[in-house]
């Protein structure tokens, strides 16, 4: 059994082209558009804090440098704010300041794949336990995926995967897991397959863009070769790991929204702007008279 080592840090890949989402990621990326007013990032960042996690690496690329701005003080902005008066949103951009210290931002020279992107952050992650998030997919209630995933890691060690059943004709469209004994609110993984032929796959969980990794993993990405779309795949990997150490799916309760696509970024929108009381009279009342106008 691999050491529990207290899981700290976590990696956000935002190093990837955005191409499902063009033209609007030309100029700027896809964890900057926003869900009702904001980023999405901040939602995926906002879950791992919550999970406790204290050091946050970011994995950027051309063009993502307003991501770095966006968690660094704006000082221009903020003396304007003060000089005005304006209480209500210094405290807002300040809630959201990251401690100094505890971001930190690396960059992935060519968009080769997500194992790519996750090793450029190996010399700031370290001999340490790791969270990756997917920073387009947006995990909405169910407890937090990241924090459910810390307290089955704290019972089972080793890696850790998020999954949610999809339907099974959609199983080909992922990576998929095969399931073996349960242990406390998740279960051991048996086999991974990346976008099964369709009917052969083993189980209906999918990977959802949740992972807690062993150190060891950046050892098997150095020598990754490249795979599907003859990128650099993390699931590669994570395959050849599953050989030497444990892998435990956590099945995720909630929602989660794939901004990265356009349907899954309205429908997010959507579902959050339901959510807040201010804008939720309007939003509902309009929709329905839309769905309404339809028939
Ligand atoms: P995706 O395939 O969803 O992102 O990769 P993409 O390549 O940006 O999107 P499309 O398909 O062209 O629309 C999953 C995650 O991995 C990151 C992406 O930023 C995304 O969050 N990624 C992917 C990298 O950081 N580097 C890469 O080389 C590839």
């Amino acid at each position: 059994m691999t050491e529990n080592k207290k899981l700290r840090k976590a990696v956000f890949p935002v190093a990837g082209l955005g191409t499902r989402f063009l033209p609007a990621t030309k100029a700027v990326p896809k964890e900057m558009l926003t869900v009702v007013d904001k980023p999405v990032i901040q939602y995926v960042v906002d879950e791992a804090a919550e999970a406790g996690i204290e050091h946050f690496v970011f994995v950027t690329g051309r063009g993502k440098g307003v991501i770095e701005d966006y968690f660094d003080i704006q000082y221009e902005l903020e003396q304007t704010l003060k000089s005005r008066n304006k209480n209500a949103e210094l405290t807002l951009l300040a809630g959201i300041l990251p401690k100094a210290g505890t971001a930190s931002f690396t960059r992935q020279q060519e968009p080769l794949g997500l194992g790519h992107a996750v090793w450029c952050a190996r010399d700031i992650v370290g001999n340490e336990p790791f969270a990756v998030l997917l920073p387009d997919m947006i995990m909405s209630g169910g407890g937090g995926c990241l924090k459910g995933m810390v307290e089955l890691y704290n019972q089972a060690g080793g890696n850790i995967i998020a999954v949610e059943e999809c339907a099974p004709e959609l199983a080909h469209r992922y990576g998929i897991v095969a399931p073996g004994d349960k242990i406390g609110e998740g279960f051991r993984i048996t086999a991974m397959v990346e976008k099964p032929a369709k009917g052969t796959q083993p189980s209906n969980y999918f990977i959802n863009g949740r992972y807690i990794l062993q150190p060891e993993i950046f050892n098997l990405l150095e020598t990754q070769e490249r795979g599907a779309g003859n990128e650099i795949q993390l699931t590669d990997s994570m395959l050849k790991l599953l050989k030497q150490q444990d892998f435990t799916a956590y099945p995720f309760r909630g929602v989660t929204y794939d901004t990265g696509a356009k349907d899954g970024f309205i429908l997010a929108n959507v579902a959050y702007a339901l959510e807040r009381e201010d804008i939720r009279p309007t939003v509902e009342a309009q929709l329905k008279a839309m769905i309404a106008a339809l028939k």
